[in-house]
């Protein structure tokens, strides 16, 4: 009787390549069929307004448990692949009925996404889908691995799942497929990969092991080996390896404390980090819990990391902590520096001060590589900011937020106080070519630069200046659209500034527009960083650093110097375009 129910609705797709057809039973169910056992991309149609359904790909290895997919009801935005095997012909949509358009277009084969805008040269960005947090981070023969909060099936937040893909230099990426799904213990939340040198954890000699939350009902510590460099893992059968009755329970980052010999697993818990040790990865002691009564506490804290780094004549361990939603920044990067036995966070940092990483509003979760061998310490933070970044709406379609630039990370003493800085790393600088070079530049009022900028080039502006009576001294990079992003040192305010307000489109959400201030040296003359990439701008002081998204309507083609208030003296300033 129920077969008699089915109802075949669309049969043949000749126009997209292979065939498949689509049945309905009339609970709302629906199975899509290829006709071809063959390794082939299906590609779903999506509409981020609307609400979720669930998918299954039935006979799957990796997704074993339903997808949620913004399955297009009256339009389709753009379409998102799933990679299909012979043994994953078919896939079942629950909770989606025949009135909807998807149902005439699903396509098969080459990507039917029009080419986005907002594509970037510089910064990570994934090919499609959803990303958030940098997760696993590890440098491992030869290769950078970088995985990342991933939703597969759309771009927006969902389905938490590991993307992964591999640098030899910090600047080119490779995308890899998928490493991790969501499975019956829960979505894949953030977390770490270390390399199991001593075969501690008994999965191998130097086996990449991640440690990922488990988030499914409650929030837990799973692990996952791989053999081959990471392009396939095998989840630890006996998971998840750390649970906890608390509700926020996540973002492991561990590492290996070489004084105690045992692994160390800094954990997001609330409004505290604790710390949890190991001798093999799969089974985790309590040591201790720091932060109650430390730096900002407007959301919960997240994605720790603990990293010695050399200060003075000896080392000092640094905590970093993402807080997710101050008021004022909403999310950003807070660090805390101190003292680690293998059991207790000692701070030095008073408990009333808080100094954050980056103070841009688009650069979170920041953590660093592990088993990095040559001496440097390399972070990386999440390009968007949960204020806006996952909302509805969002200036790019089928992917969406990119990473920051990879920084090399350093302490240094600045008024009495251990300070990190960041700046890019080195490999950067084989991909510049200078296209202008001006020195000793009197600035009154405005003044534009003689470079002919295409609008289609990242740019590496470096500059140094000096405020003859300024109050105000900086870089204005504008387009013919009327858009212009404004890059200052406030030297009434002594804040170093950048003013996105007009830099392009920037009211898909009310919290977008904003001017930010970061902290300033004293120095007499200040040099300036600025590395603009088609929908970013991250600078560089002596002192600080700063991530902003921007989405100019087209790309600026204008450069001027500007003062108000007084003259400056621009001492150097050269101009690099990105050759990739
Ligand atoms: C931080 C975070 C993490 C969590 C992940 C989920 O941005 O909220 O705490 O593991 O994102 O995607």
């Amino acid at each position: 009787m129920k077969r008699l129910c089915l109802m075949l609705v669309a049969v043949v797709l000749t126009a997209c390549g292979t065939p498949f057809t689509i049945e309905f039973s009339d609970d709302n169910t629906a199975v899509i069929r290829l006709a071809k056992a063959k390794e082939q991309t299906l590609w779903i149609p999506i509409d981020n307004l609307v609400g979720e359904v669930q998918l299954t790909v039935d006979g799957s290895q990796e997704i074993t448990v339903p997808l949620n997919v913004r399955l297009a009801k009256e339009r389709v935005q753009y379409w998102m692949p799933l990679y299909l095997t012979p043994a994953t012909e078919q896939i079942t949509i629950k909770g989606a009925d025949k009135q909807f358009v998807a149902w005439q277009e699903f396509k098969v084969g080459e990507n039917p996404n029009p080419e986005q805008k907002y594509r970037q040269t510089l910064h990570y960005t994934p090919h499609i889908g959803w990303a958030n947090d940098p997760n696993g981070m590890v440098y491992h023969n030869g290769e950078w691995h970088l995985f990342h909060q991933y939703n597969p099936v759309g771009s927006r937040w969902g389905n938490m799942s590991w993307a992964h893909a591999v640098s030899r230099d910090l600047v080119t990426w490779e995308h890899l497929p998928t490493a991790l799904y969501p499975d019956e213990i829960g979505a894949i939340f953030s977390g770490s990969c270390v390399i199991d040198k001593e075969n501690t954890a008994g999965f191998g000699k130097d086996a990449m092991i991640a440690i990922y939350t488990s988030a499914g009902r409650k929030q837990s510590q799973s692990i996952a080996y791989s053999l081959d460099n990471g392009r396939t893992f095998t989840k630890y059968e006996k998971n998840p390896v750390l649970v906890s009755e608390q509700v926020d329970f996540r973002d492991p980052k561990v590492f290996w404390h070489e004084p105690t010999e045992r692994w160390i697993m800094p954990l997001a818990c609330g409004n505290a980090m604790e710390f949890y040790s190991s001798p093999n990865l799969r089974e985790w002691h309590f040591e201790s819990r720091f932060g109650e009564e430390y730096g900002c506490h407007g959301g919960v804290w997240e994605c720790p990391d603990l990293i010695e780094l050399p200060y003075k004549d000896g080392k000092k361990w640094v905590l970093f902590c993402s807080l997710t939603r101050d008021a004022e920044h909403g999310s950003s990067v807070q660090y805390f520096v101190g003292d680690f036995d293998g059991h207790t966070f000692v701070c030095d940092t008073p408990k009333e001060y808080t100094d954050f990483i980056g103070w841009g509003r688009d650069n979170y979760a920041i953590v660093t590589w592990s088993n990095v061998s040559d001496g440097r310490t390399i972070a990386l933070g999440w390009q968007n900011n949960w204020q806006y970044g996952s909302e509805q709406e969002f200036p790019t379609t089928d992917f969406r937020s990119y990473m920051s630039l990879p920084y090399e990370l350093k302490l240094i003493e600045h008024e009495g106080r251990a300070k990190l800085i960041s700046k890019p790393v080195k490999e950067f600088s084989d991909y510049l070519q200078p296209i202008h070079t001006q020195e000793s530049i009197t600035v009154a009022a405005e003044q534009a630069l003689p470079v002919e900028l295409s609008g289609k080039d990242a740019l590496w502006i470096e500059c140094e200046m000096e405020s003859k009576g300024a109050k105000v001294m900086g870089v204005k990079l504008s387009n013919d659209c009327g858009e212009a992003l404004k890059i200052y040192f406030d030297n009434g305010e002594q804040a170093f500034k950048v003013d996105r307000r007009e830099a392009g489109i920037s009211d898909f959400h009310e919290r977008f527009p904003s001017e930010i201030s970061a902290p300033m040296s004293s120095a007499k003359s200040q040099t300036l960083t600025i590395v603009l990439d088609h929908a970013s701008v991250e600078c560089f002081t002596d002192i600080s650093a700063t991530s902003d998204l921007i989405f100019p309507t087209e790309g600026y083609t204008h450069l001027t110097l500007y003062t108000a208030d007084g003259e400056a003296q621009v001492k150097r300033i050269t101009v690099n375009k990105v050759v990739k």
